[in-house]
């Protein structure tokens, strides 16, 4: 975890900048009509966005018509670049805890980072509502996902990969399951996820 604190800490100034650049804009143009389909409506909702960076799905959530968005980031300059009308917390997102829920948790890119993965998924819990709806991308096991591996591995930082079935395990193991699942773009793949 170190190391990816440290890469994105030094990325987080030109971090939207360059993801509105081809080869990342199409990409994540792609990933980011993936998560709104499995995210669902926005309108007038609360939103948590786990690892927002420098907040492209919490400023996403705004323009759908969320009516309150939070953005967590393990990276305080991530959140000092924020898009106006998003709250921002720094935060480590594996042991978060806000004592509030939402009616729908986003968190795009953050799983592949995080030492054990299910503490992301008991956060996603302990902050979903009754019949609230989340949404989480990730690396999935595609030919094109070894350049991710390798663009990270580049700056010291080694990224796990999931399949559908390692999804659902750690779903299943926090009390949640899968609504939806699609693969969205060369590497990544998303589910949507509810309480059981
Ligand atoms: C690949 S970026 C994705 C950012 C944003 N979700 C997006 O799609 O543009 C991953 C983000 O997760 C953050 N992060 C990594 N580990 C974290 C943790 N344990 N808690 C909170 N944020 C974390 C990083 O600082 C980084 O901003």
């Amino acid at each position: 975890m170190g190391e990816a604190r440290t890469y994105f800490d030094s990325a987080a100034a030109d971090y939207r900048k360059r993801s509105e650049r081809f080869p990342w804009s199409w990409i994540r143009g792609r990933e980011a009509r993936a998560v709104d389909a499995a995210v669902g409506s926005l309108a007038d909702r609360s939103v948590l966005d786990l690892g927002c960076g420098a907040g492209l799905y919490a400023g996403r959530a705004l323009a759908r018509g969320a009516r309150r968005v939070v953005g967590v980031d393990l990276v305080e300059a991530m959140v000092r670049n924020l898009p106006p009308g998003v709250e921002g917390v720094v935060a480590d997102a594996a042991s978060l805890r806000l004592g509030e829920t939402f009616d729908r948790v986003i968190s795009a890119g953050l799983l592949e980072f995080v030492p054990d993965p299910v503490t992301i998924f008991a956060t996603i819990e302990a902050h979903l509502g009754a019949d609230g709806r989340a949404a989480i991308l990730f690396p999935a096991p595609l030919p094109a996902v070894l350049v991710y591996q390798a663009f990270h591995l580049s700056h010291g930082v080694r990224i796990r990969i999931f399949n559908r079935k390692a999804i659902a395990a750690l779903a299943a193991g926090v009390g949640m399951r899968i609504l939806d699942f699609r693969i969205a773009g060369p590497f990544a793949g998303v589910a949507a996820l509810a309480h059981i």
